[in-house]
């Protein structure tokens, strides 16, 4: 598939994608959502692409929301699948078995918070914005924002965020957890590599039942949750990648993590 508004660039087995529609500030348009869904099941399934980050073109946005221009001719018959189709996109990106890493370089509104949200981790730039302001436009978030942001954030700081839909800089968006770090602008995209080239040095098998843990855990009562971490344990130790880390610690030398 040749995407129009978005970029994929794989480098050191990091694949950034970019949302590519800087005159609409990244706004999430059926065609955007189509691709990078796209995109992200084809990178789920890439053995050579390790972490993906995923950030917006330009100075200004990561991404301003779903289009509102394509939002306002919606009906309750269409409005529903849209929703859904979002959602997926949502699902598919937190499912990842990779780290996918959020460079929050500027506006991070509505369906553009929610990407975010979606995302394992949230780096976030000085000029980052984020919030969920679709009280404003009549309608409340629909691609997961209801529902992920309280999992992040908790309630009380959610509840805030939505009905007020006033949203944070990046200072606040820190202090509640919303981003895990901030950096200057010009910093963002090199930092979030560096930091991510650190994540794919840990064994791919680990990274890949660590997300799992946590993103099913969360679904689970703690002794489901536990249970589910246990067996994830007991697993790890049949693999190749367990035998490596072990002796590289012992032998004082670097792990060369096979995947297996
Ligand atoms: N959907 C569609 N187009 C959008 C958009 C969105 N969510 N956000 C911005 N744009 C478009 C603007 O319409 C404008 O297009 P135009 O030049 O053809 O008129 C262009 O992007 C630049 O936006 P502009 O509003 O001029 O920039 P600004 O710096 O004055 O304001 C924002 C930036 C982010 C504060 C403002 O664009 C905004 O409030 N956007 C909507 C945010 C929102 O409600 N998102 C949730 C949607 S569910």
């Amino acid at each position: 598939m040749t995407y129009q508004n978005i970029l994929r660039e794989d480098a050191d087995g990091i694949a950034t994608v970019s949302v590519n529609r800087p005159d609409k500030l990244n706004a999430l348009n059926d065609l955007t959502i189509t691709e990078l869904q796209h995109c992200f099941d084809a990178l789920t399934h890439d053995d050579a692409v390790k972490a993906v980050i995923v950030t917006g073109t330009g100075e200004k946005a990561f991404v301003a929301g779903a289009d509102i221009g394509e939002l306002a001719s919606q009906s309750p018959l269409s409005a529903r699948p849209l929703a859904m189709k979002g959602q997926r996109l949502m699902d598919t990106i937190e499912a990842c078995p990779k780290p996918v890493v959020a460079a929050v370089n500027g506006y991070a509104l509505g369906g553009g918070c929610e990407l975010a949200l979606a995302c394992h981790l949230r780096y976030g730039s000085e000029t980052a914005v984020l919030g969920l302001p679709e009280v404003t436009l009549g309608i409340i978030p629909g691609y997961g924002g209801t529902q992920r942001l309280p999992r992040i954030v908790g309630k009380g700081r959610a509840m805030e965020l939505i009905l007020s839909a006033k949203p944070v800089n990046a200072e606040e968006a820190y202090r509640i957890g919303l981003l895990n770090k901030v950096f200057p602008q010009s910093e963002l995209i090199e930092a979030t590599r560096k930091a991510v080239i650190g994540m794919t040095r840990h064994g791919p098998v680990a990274l890949r039942f660590a997300l799992d843990a946590v993103n099913h855990g969360m679904e689970m009562p703690l002794s489901d949750g536990l249970n589910y971490e246990a067996t994830f344990f007991g697993l790890l130790t049949s693999t190749d990648d367990v035998k490596e880390g072990m002796n590289a610690f012992l032998e004082k030398r670097r792990a060369e993590f096979s995947g297996k």
